[in-house]
């Protein structure tokens, strides 16, 4: 089988992302059902944190048991990746003895010399440009509340960050539109985000106008893992890009709103949003899990028919 990584989202065809989707739903209903599905029995994951995480560490870790398999956690604290030994000797040795290595760390340069170096599929856990598997997790939470995503309107409101950059890049690959409103200096860079053009995305200066009929309103907190040295010029530059009860107000009546998670009620949301009727964050953070096992199935067996 042909070597496939997941580093960043266009990394899958619009074909592929569909076959995930229908093998994620399948996946899904077999594990409501409580149905036994070990289709990687004696395989394992590695997985590699260099920041901190709750909700990619548990569904990676439940994902693998569930599918038959075993994960293993490195961090940078206690594993010699900490102390200097070059990406590229780490892959070759990571690599050899697991079947699939999933990463979160820094700059994305470092996962694609990892990458570069393995002999298994390497997944994106979260780098400072991209979240792929959220994303992923995010498309099938919209799809199956909504239908198609195909020509919709997704509105980014905050900071142009990895999850926004996967946001855009999601919209090329699938064919929908994202409004993005971000305050002055932190618009998007679109090397940054891996885009083919700027077709799929239209800024906006004021918040309000990009949430008016989205079909989707998201956004993340305003200064992520790895920038917490601007925090205090972050919280000042950020606050009239609140995704409160007045702007999902504008957009059209049934759309869903999405966070990440963690969330900061206050900050970057209300909380009168993220626990109000349009949210739909609990459905989109236990999608992480059947996402990625249908990801893992795909990138160590390749197709299968459900
Ligand atoms: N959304 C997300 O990736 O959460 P964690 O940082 O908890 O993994
Ligand atoms: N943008 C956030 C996402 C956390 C899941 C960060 O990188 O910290």
């Amino acid at each position: 089988m042909q070597l496939k990584h997941f580093l960043q989202f266009k990394d899958l065809s619009r074909e592929e992302f569909e076959h995930l989707f229908q093998r994620t739903r399948w996946i899904k209903a077999q594990f409501k059902a409580y149905q036994t599905y070990h289709p990687l029995h004696d395989r394992s994951l590695v997985m590699i944190f260099e920041k901190a995480s709750t909700r990619t560490r548990l569904s990676f870790e439940a994902g693998m048991q569930q599918l038959g398999g075993a994960a293993i956690y490195l961090n940078t604290r206690d594993s010699q990746l900490g102390r200097g030994e070059p990406v590229e000797d780490a892959a070759q040795v990571i690599s050899r003895m697991s079947d699939l290595v999933m990463i979160r760390t820094f700059e994305q340069d470092i996962i694609e010399r990892f990458a570069a170096h393995s002999r298994v599929p390497v997944i994106n856990g979260l780098t400072n440009e991209y979240h792929p598997c959220q994303i992923l997790a995010d498309i099938f939470t919209f799809i199956e509340q909504r239908g198609s995503i195909k020509g919709k309107t997704v509105t980014w409101i905050g900071d142009s960050n990895n999850v926004c950059n996967t946001w855009l890049q999601a919209a090329e690959v699938l064919d929908f539109n994202v409004h993005v409103s971000t305050p002055p200096g932190y618009e998007v860079e679109p090397e940054r985000a891996g885009l083919y053009g700027t077709d799929h995305y239209e800024e906006f200066s004021d918040p309000l106008e990009a949430a008016r009929d989205a079909d989707l309103v998201t956004t993340d907190v305003w200064t992520s893992m790895g920038f917490e040295a601007e925090n205090e010029e972050r919280l000042r530059d950020f606050e009239h890009w609140q995704v409160d009860a007045e702007m999902m107000g504008l957009a059209k009546p049934d759309a869903l709103f999405m966070h990440c998670l963690p969330a900061h009620r206050g900050e970057e949301v209300a909380a009168e949003v993220i626990d109000g009727p349009h949210s739909v964050v609990w459905d989109e953070a236990e999608n992480r899990l059947h996402v990625q096992k249908a990801l893992m199935e795909y990138l160590l067996l390749g197709k299968i028919e459900s």
